[in-house]
């Protein structure tokens, strides 16, 4: 490859920037900002970062125990040493974006800040190196230890039971409404009872959890303050309603100030009250959802609890739930014999119809450490405060803010602050080129066009972590795009932006509709390893 030349084509799978390139570089790098090819575009064929015995020569007489599937050519694996691979995976690592960098303001998602005493605790060896099979003998403190968390959250919520495995919150929705169908079934109205109500901003794993379970789903209008239609909700009640799935604080960043009288009408219609916990940060230490009438909810340990967003891996989404749900709760159970733990697996130990297994063993123990030591670390008076700081947070974005962006509902809010996209109107700059100049001021940009109800929204989740000089550089730099994009000469520059990024703007429908997902050998690459 000629130096110079824009290396970042290979990467895009020719995806046309719409943005005009950087000045070139003679290597492609922008100052430390290594231009990283894909590591099999790197190394020689036949360079090697370890030095491997020569496979010992079949014996005479043995039969091929391949069975004649023995590779005959190159695999085609990247020529390396160590060092090439350790600067790879590390120039690598340095261009992800992390809580542990910045103001991360991702709403809905609670990016907050992961204690290190958390992670301590997580790798001490008597945890870290437990394995799920060894004899329950050896892992009474560990099952101590998730009960010790059980008994917290149930604390928290003010619920009777929870179950510990699901891996996610999205995970912890099926579980709930499973054990709601399951009741369904006991009482013999799982056929009658076909529909799911969700209000118009629930999160798309809402609908979906209902759906996948044979739901039909029915949405719920929001009210001009954001909130549920209570008379549209009231409405749509009957007995043909299974549940309602519910988020509060909701995905407005707003409390559902009638939450008590959602929750006794949908009691009411023989109905029951998913409540999607995803925002119980928020409240936690301040509202019990089991005084609120709530049946069951999930809890996001990552965003509450602050255990780390798996990024679709190792998560944990426990589900709280009420006397009546709780005999089907999924297997396993801890429970307490005497003084010695024990593991629940099957019905001859528990009383009810358990819904089986969600999950292999006893769920993420790693992420049940993580929360508990952050519970224990804060305590229940730091639990509020953190809820008060983030819910003070959001407000202090929002109040700053107000006059040069458009908050998106009157009055204050819970934990983010929402914006629509009227403060936009008529400039040539939409919620899209504004997030993509917020990358150039160094942040990462909020949640966009979500919840679905407000238009072009702009939903910002500052969290409790954030120090104050620290969330005011985040204002001023919202505050200096906002006044940019309204003087009407800069649509250009937003529709550029990001500028100073790796990687511009891309083209997202030819992304969309020709992902290219897969890396295949260049020419060279192929003659090279033949
Ligand atoms: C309101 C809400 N509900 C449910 C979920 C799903 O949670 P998880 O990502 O843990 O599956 C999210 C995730 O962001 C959410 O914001």
């Amino acid at each position: 490859m000629a130096p110079s030349q824009d290396r970042s084509q290979g990467r895009t799978g020719g995806i046309a920037s719409v943005a005009a390139p950087a000045p070139a570089t003679f290597t492609g790098n922008k100052a430390l900002q290594i231009e990283e090819p894909l590591i099999f575009e790197m190394g020689q064929p036949g360079r090697c970062g370890v030095d491997l015995p020569e496979p010992p020569p079949k014996s005479p007489g043995v039969k091929d125990r391949l069975n004649g599937l023995r590779r005959s050519g190159e695999i085609g694996l990247p020529g390396l040493s160590e060092p090439q691979v350790v600067q790879h995976y590390t120039r690598l690592s340095q261009k992800n974006y992390a809580i542990d960098m910045g103001v991360y303001p991702l709403g809905s998602c609670t990016m907050k800040h992961n204690p290190r005493i958390n992670e301590k605790i997580a790798r001490l060896p008597g945890i870290g190196d437990l394995h799920p099979l060894q004899p329950i003998s050896t892992v009474q403190g560990a099952l101590a230890l998730i009960d010790a968390l059980a008994h917290w959250l149930k604390t928290l919520t003010g619920m009777p039971a929870v179950a510990m495995s699901p891996a996610a919150g999205a995970h912890g929705e099926m579980c709930g409404m499973m054990a709601i169908a399951a009741a369904l079934e006991a009482k013999g109205q799982r056929a009658a009872r076909k529909i799911v109500l969700a209000p118009e901003s629930a999160h798309g794993t809402n609908p979906a959890t209902a759906a996948a379970l044979g739901f039909t789903v029915k949405p719920i209008p929001a009210n001009e303050r954001g909130r549920v239609d209570l008379a549209a909700l009231k409405a749509a009640l009957g007995p043909e309603v299974a549940a309602i799935m519910l988020t509060n604080p909701n995905t407005c960043g707003l409390f559902e100030t009638e939450i008590i009288e959602i929750s006794k009408a949908v009691h009411d219609a023989g109905a029951y009250f998913y409540c999607d916990g995803a925002n119980f940060n928020a409240i936690v230490g301040r509202v019990r959802p089991g005084d609120l009438g709530v049946d069951c909810m999930h809890i996001n340990l990552h965003k509450t609890f602050s255990t780390p967003h798996g990024g679709g891996g190792p998560g944990a989404g426990p589900v709280v739930l009420s006397a009546a749900l709780a005999p089907y709760a999924p297997y396993p159970w801890i429970v307490k014999d005497g003084e010695t733990w024990t593991v629940a697996e099957d019905g001859a130990k528990v009383d009810g119809q358990p819904l089986g297994r969600l999950k292999a063993f006893h769920g993420q123990m790693g992420m049940f450490t993580r929360a508990l030591a952050y519970i224990m670390s804060h305590g229940a008076d730091g639990l509020k405060q953190a809820a008060e700081d983030a819910v003070l947070s959001a407000n202090y974005v929002m109040a700053v803010l107000k006059d040069v962006m458009t908050p998106a509902f009157e009055g204050p809010c819970m934990h983010e602050a929402l914006f629509d996209d009227s403060f936009l109107k008529d400039t040539g700059v939409s919620t899209l080129d504004f997030a993509k100049a917020m990358i150039d001021e160094g942040y990462h940009p909020m949640t966009m066009y979500f919840p679905l109800v407000v238009h072009g929204a702009l939903l910002i989740e500052p969290t409790e972590s954030q120090a104050k000089e620290d969330l005011d550089l985040f204002i001023g730099a919202l505050r200096s795009l906002a006044e940019r994009a309204k003087s009407g000469t800069a649509a250009e520059e937003f529709k550029a932006a990001p500028r100073f990024s790796p990687r511009r703007r891309l083209d997202e429908t030819l992304a969309a509709r020709k992902p290219v997902l897969r890396w295949r050998p260049s020419n060279s690459f192929k003659q090279a390893a033949e």
